[in-house]
């Protein structure tokens, strides 16, 4: 299964999601390819969030290898599931996608930790490093409810 985590930047949040996810399906055995991706171009080739990389390091994970990339409509062809890590970005992926986008793909990541939630994973770009263990810990519910779902 091919799984992409999408937010704004792909700098704090999906790079985060992309991290925890590959690290459970590698203990779980599972053949997944996860990747992470961004609505806007801001931050295209650069190193996740100096505070995701350092939460991400204090939970045994390294994302420092990862960097931001920007969504395209064919990496919702490719990809199996695309997870919105917001509402925002789930809309943004929709203008992306254009009218034949198969958002069938696309879910609000969040709609797998509570069934039918429209909530967001908060964007901690603006806050201060106290944001981001939450976010973290958001997250980490959130891809165990994944894999027990789908593997
Ligand atoms: P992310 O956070 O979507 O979780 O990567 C953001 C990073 C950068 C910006 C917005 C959100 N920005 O506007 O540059």
């Amino acid at each position: 299964m091919k799984i992409l985590m999408v937010c704004l930047g792909n700098i704090c949040r999906s790079p985060i999601a992309e991290g925890v996810l590959r690290k459970m399906a590698k203990e779980n055995s599972l053949d997944w390819i996860i990747d992470s991706a961004g609505t806007n171009g801001y931050h295209i080739g650069e190193a996740p969030h100096p505070f995701s990389q350092k939460i991400c390091i204090q939970k045994g994970i390294d994302i420092s290898q990862q960097r931001a990339t920007l969504l395209l409509a064919r990496h919702l062809e490719e990809y199996d599931l695309i997870y919105a890590l917001a509402a925002d970005v789930y809309q943004a992926i929709e203008k992306i996608g254009g009218t034949n986008a198969p958002m069938h793909k696309v879910k609000l990541f969040l709609s797998e930790l509570h069934e039918g939630s429209t909530e967001s994973v908060p964007d901690p770009w603006y806050g201060d490093e106290s944001g981001y263990l939450p976010v973290y810990e958001l997250i980490e519910k959130t891809c165990h409810k994944i894999i027990d779902k789908y593997h």
